[in-house]
């Protein structure tokens, strides 16, 4: 993105005065506006009442995206994570979690010692949950491209404002009042949800990726996700039971595609995302795969670089 229209997204973000609530990987705010018209259009058209996102990361679509027809759940199994999403919609936890982490805002005070212990305690079941929701914030910040798992100097250097993070955490307070979050797998609210016909599911899972015919997991999860889940995944989801529908977000891989070959799923380019590792700021292309036809209104134009992937 252009420095001039990063500052303009910069200006959106500040009147609207909503911003990401954590920086994390394979993030999708570039399509944010193009998956929110799809689902728009699903919700509509098709009449739905819950909207769940069962793979939350960075819990972007819950913060930008507000229909007030529907009843909304947000799932992550990562339990800092979802418990920092907890602790920002209940007020009694609120103030503990920024005053935590204003412990660690200090410039250059977390080393990267002090990082690798954040690590290991963010993960221990033993560790109370709002605690491991401040240690999840605070590896997020001081981590390269976000990944929670390598220490980067720079970040770390500059420290975390506190003021600003209360600012941008202080709308959502409101915001995520309505939406139930769950720490789970996310195959347990699929089969509750999967039986509905009024509910839309969104599955964000860590990609698969297709190099010369050969398929392969993206790294930086801590969290596994192997191709056999993807498997198990894709087959609940053009399963006979069913009844809701599904979008999947991945990258184009020949997995998914042996679905939409066979009639199973259907399949949209849905925009260009930086591969958010890569450091140089490389695109790839994103690609959406459906249980139910998506109409070319609501779709951005496929550029003719990948058309042949059609
Ligand atoms: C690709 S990211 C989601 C990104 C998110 N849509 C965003 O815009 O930030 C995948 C997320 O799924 C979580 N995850 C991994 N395995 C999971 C599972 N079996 N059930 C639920 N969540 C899982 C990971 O912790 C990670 O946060």
């Amino acid at each position: 993105m252009s420095p001039l229209n990063l500052q303009i997204d910069r200006v959106r973000d500040l009147l609207n005065g909503v911003h990401d609530p954590i920086p994390t990987l394979g993030g999708k705010s570039a399509l944010l506006k193009t998956l929110i018209r799809i689902f728009d259009h699903c919700i509509y058209e098709h009449d739905l009442n819950i909207f769940g996102d069962l793979f939350l990361g960075g819990n972007r679509f819950h913060t930008h995206y507000k229909n007030y027809r529907i009843d909304r759940i947000g799932n992550e199994l990562d339990r800092g994570l979802l418990s920092f999403y907890r602790a920002i919609q209940d007020p009694d936890q609120f103030d503990y979690l920024t005053r935590g982490i204003g412990a660690f805002s200090r410039p250059r005070l977390v080393t990267k010692g002090d990082f690798e212990d954040f690590k290991k305690w963010r993960r221990d079941s033993s560790t109370d949950a709002v605690d491991a929701a401040i240690l999840t914030y605070v590896v997020s910040k001081y981590s390269r491209a976000a990944n929670r798992q390598d220490f980067c100097h720079l970040k770390a250097g500059e420290g975390i404002s506190i003021s600003n993070l209360k600012r941008k955490l202080i709308p959502l307070t409101k915001i995520y009042h309505d939406v139930q979050f769950l720490n789970e797998g996310y195959d347990k609210p699929f089969k509750q949800l999967m039986r509905r016909k009024d509910a839309l599911i969104y599955l964000d899972p860590p990609y698969l990726t297709s190099v010369d015919n050969y398929t392969e997991e993206t790294e930086g999860y801590e969290d596994k996700y192997s191709t056999a889940d993807h498997i198990i995944m894709l087959d609940r989801v053009v399963s006979e039971s069913c009844k809701a529908k599904v979008i999947i977000s991945n990258y184009f891989n020949e997995l998914y595609f042996d679905y939409v070959r066979r009639g199973l799923l259907y399949c949209y380019f849905v925009g260009m995302v930086h591969v958010s590792s890569s450091g140089t700021g490389r695109k790839r292309p994103e690609f959406i795969f459906s249980n139910y036809p998506i109409p070319e209104y609501v779709l951005p134009h496929i550029p003719h670089d990948f058309r042949y992937y059609f």
